[in-house]
C-alpha cells in the first residue's frame, strides 16, 4: 500500500519518554532514594575497602597506589558507574535484557509518512536501522554474570575467615596477642580447609537465602544499620591508632607517594581495585539502577557513593598501617592476610578491644553480606528473567555453582598452596582475572556503548545534569575512561 519512496526517515531529538517514564522493573523499586544510595553504598563496601584495599596498598608501594587508585576513581570509575546505572535504569531489567532494550532502542529511526495532499509529515511508526545490530552488546551482561560468580567464589570463603573471626575475638583470643601469635593464629586458620569450607558453606547459604527472599526487604532492613554501625567502628579505630608511635610513618607510608614506584602494574591494580571497589563492570549497580525509579539524579546518588566508599577505603588504610609500623610488619609479605594479622594486635592491646573487635567483625560480615547479595544479583535475575526460574531456584543453582568454585580457593591456602598458573595460585588467579581483566573490560565496553551508542537524548534524559556537569561526564565517558583503560591494560599486559 505504501511505497518507500513516501517516506522520510528522520532522526528527531525529541523522545517519547511517557512510555519510559512509566516501566518499573518486575522485582519492584527502591522505597526511596536513600535506600538506593544505602543499597549501592552496601555494595560498593565491602571487604574490598578493608581487607583488599590496604593489602593492595601494600603490595603496591603505599602512596603510589594510594595516588593512581584516587586518580582512577575519578577519571575512570565514577564516569563508568554513571553509564553502568544508566543503563539498568533505563533497561529495568537483569544486565543482559537491559542492555538488548537499550541497543534496540538507541537503533531506532521514527519513520515519517508524507502526506502529499495536506503537504506535510506524520510520525506512523518505529523501525530498527538492523536487527542484528544489538544482538552483541548482551555480551557484556554474560561476562558481568560470569565475573559476579566468579569474584563471590573467593568472596565468600574470605567473608568465612570474618565469621570465624567474630569468634575469635569474641572468646578473648586477640588479648594481648603479639605478631607471632596474629601470624600462628591465621596460619592455622587457613591450613585447616574443613573449617573454611564450614564457613564458606554458612556464608553462602545466608547470601542465597537473603536474595531468594527479594533483594529489597533484606537488604534495605540490614543497610540502616550497617552503613552508620560501620562508619561509627571504623572512626574508634582511627582514634586508636593515633596513640600508636607508627602513627605518622603509618600516614607517610599511605599519603606520600614515592612517585618512582608507580610502574605499570601498580598503575593496573590500581584501576582494578577502583573497578572491584565501587563495583562496577559486571552489571551489580545496572541492577541496582533497574530498581532505582526515574524521578532521582543518577549522577547525585552515584557521587555519593563513590565518596562513601572511597572514604572507608582511606579509613582502613589510615587503621591498618599505622599497626603495621608500630608493630614492625612487612607491608609487603602479609598479602591477603594482612588485617586478619594486624588488627588483632590492636584490638587486643586497646581497652574495650575484645568488644570492638567482635564489633568490628560483625560489621565486616555485614559489609561482605551485602556486597555478595549484589554479586550474585544479576546471575539470579537472568535465570529468573530469561530461563523461567523462581527466585528460589535460581539462587540454589547460582549459588551452588559459586560454592563448588569457592572451594578452588579454599584449597590455595593449603592444599594446593604450591600449585601455581601464570605464577599465581587458584585464588590469585581468579581476583587477578575478575580485578584486572574481566571488570576493567566490561567497563571499557560500558563506556563505549553508553558514551557512542545510546543517543546523547536518552543520557541527558537519564543524567538531569545541568549542562557543563553533562558536558564532562561525556568527554569522560567517550574518550577519557576508555582510552585509559585500554592504555593501562596494554601496558599492564606487557
Ligand atoms: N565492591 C565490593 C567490595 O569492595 O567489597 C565487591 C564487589 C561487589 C565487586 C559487587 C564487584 C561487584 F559487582
Amino acid at each position: 500500500m505504501y511505497n518507500i519512496t513516501y517516506y522520510h526517515k528522520l532522526i528527531i531529538n525529541k523522545e517519547i519518554t511517557i512510555a519510559q517514564n512509566e516501566r518499573k522493573s518486575i522485582h519492584g523499586q527502591w522505597s526511596s532514594k536513600v535506600l538506593f544510595i544505602f543499597a549501592a553504598t552496601g555494595s560498593a563496601v565491602g571487604l574490598g575497602n578493608i581487607w583488599k584495599f590496604p593489602w593492595m596498598a601494600a603490595e603496591n608501594g603505599g602512596g603510589a597506589f594510594v595516588i593512581v587508585y584516587l586518580a582512577s576513581v575519578a577519571l575512570i570509575a565514577l564516569p563508568i558507574m554513571i553509564a553502568e546505572i544508566l543503563i539498568g535504569r533505563r533497561g529495568k531489567q537483569n544486565p543482559v535484557n537491559s542492555l538488548r532494550y537499550l541497543s534496540k532502542e538507541a537503533s531506532q529511526v521514527k519513520v515519517y509518512e508524507v502526506d502529499h495532499d495536506l503537504n506535510r509529515t506524520k510520525q506512523t511508526k518505529y523501525q530498527h536501522h538492523n536487527q542484528e545490530d544489538y544482538t552483541n552488546w548482551e555480551l557484556i551482561g554474560w561476562m558481568g554474570v560470569i565475573s559476579g560468580i566468579i569474584i563471590l567464589s573467593f568472596y565468600s570463603v574470605i567473608a568465612g575467615w570474618t565469621i570465624s573471626y567474630i569468634f575469635k575475638s569474641f572468646s578473648g583470643l586477640f588479648n594481648q596477642v603479639t605478631i607471632d601469635g596474629a601470624t600462628s593464629l591465621f596460619k592455622k586458620f587457613t591450613s585447616d580447609a574443613e573449617r573454611q569450607l564450614a564457613w564458606h558453606t554458612i556464608f553462602m547459604f545466608m547470601t542465597c537465602y537473603i536474595v531468594s527472599k527479594g533483594v529489597r526487604g533484606g537488604l534495605e532492613k540490614a543497610i540502616k544499620f550497617l552503613i552508620p554501625g560501620l562508619f561509627m567502628i571504623l572512626l574508634i579505630l582511627t582514634g586508636y591508632v593515633t596513640t600508636l608511635s607508627g602513627f605518622t610513618e603509618g600516614l607517610r607510608y599511605l599519603f606520600l607517594p614515592d612517585l618512582n614506584k608507580i610502574t605499570a602494574s601498580v598503575v593496573w591494580s590500581a584501576m582494578g581495585m577502583a573497578f572491584f571497589s565501587l563495583s562496577i563492570g559486571m552489571g551489580a549497580l545496572m541492577i541496582y539502577g533497574s530498581y532505582l525509579s526515574n524521578k532521582f539524579s543518577i549522577f547525585e546518588v552515584t557521587s555519593i557513593v563513590a565518596f562513601a566508599d572511597t572514604f572507608v577505603a582511606i579509613l582502613a588504610g589510615i587503621i591498618i598501617f599505622p599497626i603495621v609500623f608500630t608493630y614492625h610488619l612487612d607491608p609487603t609479605t602479609a598479602g591477603p592476610g594482612l588485617i586478619f594479622q594486624t588488627l588483632p594486635i590492636a584490638f587486643g592491646s586497646m581497652p574495650g578491644g575484645e568488644t570492638f573487635g567482635t564489633l568490628f567483625f560483625i560489621l565486616l560480615f555485614f559489609a561482605a553480606i551485602t556486597s555478595a547479595i549484589s554479586l550474585i544479583e544479576p546471575a539470579v535475575t537472568l535465570l529468573i528473567e530469561n530461563f523461567r526460574h523462581t527466585r528460589a531456584e535460581a539462587s540454589l543453582k547460582i549459588g551452588f555453582v559459586t560454592w563448588l568454585v569457592g572451594i578452588g580457593t579454599i584449597f590455595s591456602f593449603n592444599y594446593w598452596q604450591d600449585v601455581t598458573i601464570l605464577g599465581m595460585n587458584f585464588f590469585n588467579l581468579l581476583d587477578a582475572l575478575t580485578s584486572k581483566v574481566l571488570l576493567p573490560l566490561g567497563g571499557f565496553s560500558m563506556a563505549i556503548f553508553v558514551g557512542y551508542l545510546v543517543k546523547r537524548r536518552t543520557s541527558v534524559a537519564e543524567l538531569k545534569m545541568s549542562q557543563s556537569m553533562y558536558t564532562i561526564w561525556r568527554v569522560l565517558i567517550r574518550y577519557i575512561a576508555p582510552v585509559a583503560v585500554m592504555v593501562i591494560f596494554t601496558n599492564g599486559f606487557m
